[in-house]
């Protein structure tokens, strides 16, 4: 796809299309899944020079170029590469781009595990990391010091999904000479394509709606032309590129990503708006909501939005929490989220330092998937009047 097919193209003509060129494999529609360490040379000075595509397998092959292009088309980046979790899309480039006696800012409202790497890892090397309250927009710039290298910001926020004034956040890091990333797997590049918005490195947990099918684990990170050579050189230096099988499924998933989202924003902001004002439930915290606090950011930057949210019980502590999720019977229990089929759990904001922490009740993400939303509104009655007995 040409550059100008972005903007003159439907975005479910672009995924159908984007990636692999099929009249560069026999014409078959989908890439091959080449699965490689050795790649041959036909002479020894090809071998010295490496002159060719394809060297060896951690340097790219057909396959995740296939799915690197179609991150590149999607998120207006000079290149991505892909690693094998989220979690590792978010720990290559705080590695590419922080240092021993670099200061790095990070959003409160971050991934757990993100915070974690930061904390027991970051730390270890050197690198001071302090958190800021992801409402804090333009005034980052009073947290700012001259060893500052990193801005890490996450929008929506991990739970309670508070928006980050993304360009704000941007414009001040960049004065400051700082580099912005973001972790942007709940908008997807579909509802927000973050190096439009200042950011310099995006991150995809595509294990998330990419994948699509709670079967693969795979992460991409793309970068601007300003932050690539030095990303591309962390992820040379690291050695952890994502399986072929992987990056395959993820590029399948990609294809009916545009449609799947429709229906995950859909089914989960008819269930947000039923939920709001509803007994036994004190808040729903929904970007897309009118009352959610950063609703109008939200309008301003996102174009669309993804299929979790939270809800607040009215009271009831973690009793009223375990009644809710055991009556589930749709909803399953676990970790993640983006696949097809619903999930719920129990967040917990105690690792938060600075922002909203109590929300007066406990709070329960809920990831609308693809079954039918009366059904899914029966799943949830059930929850709430087996919680109602707690709170
Ligand atoms: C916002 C966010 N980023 C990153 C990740 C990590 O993705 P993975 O599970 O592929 O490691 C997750 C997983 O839940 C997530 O919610």
């Amino acid at each position: 796809m040409t550059k100008d097919d972005r903007t003159t193209k439907g975005v479910n003509t672009r995924l159908a299309h984007i990636g692999n060129d099929p009249h560069a494999f026999h014409g078959f529609v989908n890439p091959p899944v080449v699965r490689a360490s050795t790649v041959l040379f036909p002479d020894a000075r090809t071998m010295e020079t490496r002159a060719q595509r394809y060297t060896y397998g951690t340097r790219g092959t057909p396959t995740s170029d296939a799915l690197n292009a179609a991150f590149d088309e999607l998120e207006g980046s000079a290149g991505t590469v892909l690693v094998p979790s989220g979690l590792m899309a978010v720990v290559l480039p705080l590695m590419a781009f922080a240092s021993a006696g670099d200061h790095v800012l990070i959003t409160d409202s971050v991934y757990s595990p993100t915070r974690a790497f930061a904390d027991q890892m970051l730390s270890r090397f050197g690198v001071e990391v302090q958190y800021y309250d992801p409402r804090i927009g333009a005034g980052i710039a009073a947290l700012m010091r001259a060893n500052t290298t990193v801005v890490f910001t996450e929008s929506p926020a991990s739970n309670p999904f508070e928006i980050q004034d993304i360009p704000a956040i941007a414009k001040v890091a960049h004065a400051a000479g700082a580099v912005v990333m973001m972790d942007n797997t709940w908008a997807t590049p579909l509802f927000f394509r973050a190096l439009d918005f200042g950011v310099d490195v995006t991150i995809h947990a595509a294990t998330k709606y990419p994948a699509g099918h709670s079967d693969v684990l795979l992460g991409a990170v793309s970068a601007n032309e300003a932050a690539w050579p030095k990303l591309w050189q962390a992820y040379l230096l690291t050695g952890a590129p994502a399986g072929p099988d992987d990056a395959y499924q993820v590029l399948r998933g990609l294809r009916t990503m545009g449609v799947r989202l429709e229906r995950h924003e859909r089914s989960a902001l008819e269930i947000a708006r039923w939920l709001e004002g509803r007994a036994g439930v004190a808040r729903v915290l929904h970007p897309a909501l009118e009352s959610f606090p950063d609703h109008a950011l939200w309008k301003r930057d996102f174009s669309g939005s993804s299929g979790i949210f939270s809800i607040v019980l009215e009271g009831g502590g973690k009793a009223a929490a375990h009644a809710f999720l055991d009556a589930l019977d749709i909803f399953g229990l676990g970790y993640s989220w983006g696949g097809f089929e619903s999930l719920a759990v129990h967040v917990s904001l105690a690792d938060r330092t600075t922002g909203e922490r109590d929300y007066g009740g406990p709070l329960i993400r809920l990831q609308i998937g693809l079954e039918d939303v009366d059904d899914i509104k029966a799943d949830i009655e059930r929850g709430l009047a087996a919680a109602k007995s707690h709170s």
